[in-house]
């Protein structure tokens, strides 16, 4: 394919102005009109091939763990939307914008000129104490108020939990249960450590708690050894679903009565703008649950600090595998969070987010509502960043999305957040870093594309 073929067609935009709405600028149809560049075009091609290999024969050399991580399509996709002039409805980035950067380079500053030979140093494995204890303040706004310090694990992002959580508990084999979608980032890990994963239908509700029984039980009938259940209940990536309060510990019991950790992943919970707040998982269940949380969402993903709060008799297993990871936690990194949860209004930072994010939402579901063809359908999440459309049986989502480039717009195809090779009829839609003119331009020219594909049905 060459850069053309992707190319978007300046002409036609700037020709008709009235095609775009108010908030699109010259500057964007300028970008739009720029081919992509060569790597650019490699990955889409890789994303849309999945058979990308030389054969250099140090391919032998590969572990089979290695061999057994696929290309990431989401990867790839990122690549592209970083594209200017393309609508990126496909990366959940947070948005950024918001923070008083000016005076968090100041504080970081400071932070090295008076205690740079902590922050530049190595330090403990668990992480410092202080951003342990202000991370059970943190949770305590979520509804897990008795977490203590020492069953804190700060980690490099709420991923790298996700991994010692794997590498802990699971034997090449082992099965993890997850919803169905699921987080993609999950999916890899699970996959690198050789798991085998099995999903449980949800419905608007969340994960069904009989369909999670009944799945276990034929699981172990067949003589598996089933881990953990991976869990997103606030606002699930890729989904937006949030699993229901009367459903939570129904979901906990069920796993505790198969000897099955449940680990909650929750980097979204603090960004609810709509309904009212629920109790995590592992609020009423600290022996059961391993809760992981994250500063990538209501902070700043860029500086990697995450966290696992581990039930007491699982931490030092917990982190001595992470330590054996990273070491320890970037000792700088971590105490400027640390600065910013003392010194700043965190919490005034987050009713901010939940604005921000409520009016990207809201402005997605209206463009939806607006352009969607007839069959299509989605969902309407209370918190976080995404929005999950099906469309009509028998659409596969994944060759449209060379499509929808051509069209300006990028989505990430549902296929990707499932561990099976079929084709899906559904897409995410990420609405927390767009403005939400161009959401709305966005969807308008993603809704062309589903129109010709479900035309030719
Ligand atoms: C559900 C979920 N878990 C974990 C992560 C990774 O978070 P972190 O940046 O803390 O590694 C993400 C990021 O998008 C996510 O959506």
């Amino acid at each position: 394919m060459t850069p053309s073929a992707v190319q978007i067609n300046r002409c036609c935009l700037v020709g008709n102005p009235r095609l775009y709405p108010e908030g699109v600028t010259h500057e964007t149809l300028d970008a739009a009109a720029a081919p992509l560049p060569a790597e650019a075009i490699d990955a889409i091609e890789r994303a849309a091939t999945s058979a990308h290999r030389s054969a250099h024969p140090h391919e032998a050399l590969f572990s089979e763990r290695a061999a057994n991580i696929k290309q990431s399509a989401v990867r790839d996709v990122f690549d592209i939307s970083l594209r200017p002039g393309l609508v990126s409805l496909a990366g959940g980035s947070p948005y950024l914008q918001s923070l008083p950067l000016e005076r968090l380079a100041a504080t970081a500053a400071n932070i090295i000129a008076k205690d740079g030979l902590t922050a530049l140093q190595y330090g403990g494995g668990q992480g410092t104490e202080e951003l342990r204890t202000q991370i059970c303040e943190v949770m305590a706004a979520e509804g897990i108020v008795d977490a203590l310090p020492q069953n804190v694990v700060i980690t490099a992002g709420s991923q790298s939990a996700q991994d010692v959580a794997t590498k802990v508990f699971c034997n090449p084999g082992d099965v993890v249960l997850v919803e169905n979608p699921t987080y993609v980032g999950a999916l890899n890990t699970f996959e690198a450590y050789q798991v085998e994963v099995a999903t449980v239908e949800m419905d608007d509700d969340g994960l069904v708690p009989e369909l999670l029984e009944a799945r276990i039980a034929a699981l172990q009938t067949a003589g598996k050894s089933v881990k953990l259940l991976y869990t997103i209940p606030n606002f699930n990536n890729p989904s937006g679903i949030t699993l229901a309060a009367e459903r939570r510990q129904q979901i906990v019991d069920i796993c505790r009565k198969a000897n099955i950790l449940v680990l909650e992943d929750n980097p979204y919970g603090l960004l609810r703008y709509k309904g009212r707040p629920l109790a995590p998982l592992r609020a009423a269940n600290p022996a059961d649950v391993i809760y992981l949380g994250s500063f990538s969402k209501i902070f700043a993903p860029g500086l990697r600090i995450g966290w696992a709060l581990v039930p007491e008799h699982l931490q030092r297993r917990y982190y001595l595998a992470s330590e054996s990871v990273t070491l320890c936690p970037p000792a700088l990194n971590q105490m400027l969070v640390s600065a910013y949860l003392r010194d700043y209004d965190w919490k005034g930072q987050i009713e901010t987010y939940r604005g921000l994010y409520a009016e990207r939402c809201a402005a997605m579901l209206a463009a939806l509502e607006t352009h969607m063809p007839a069959g299509a359908s989605w969902t309407s999440p209370e918190g976080g960043f995404f929005v999950w459309v099906t469309l009509p049986e028998g659409v596969d989502t994944y060759p449209l999305l060379k499509q929808a480039i051509d069209a300006g717009v990028v989505f990430i195809p549902g296929a990707a957040f499932t561990p099976s090779d079929q084709p899906s009829n559904k897409l995410r839609l990420a609405f927390s870093a767009v403005p939400p003119a161009a959401i709305g331009e966005g969807v308008r020219r993603l809704a062309g594309v589903l129109r010709e594909s479900l035309a030719a049905l």
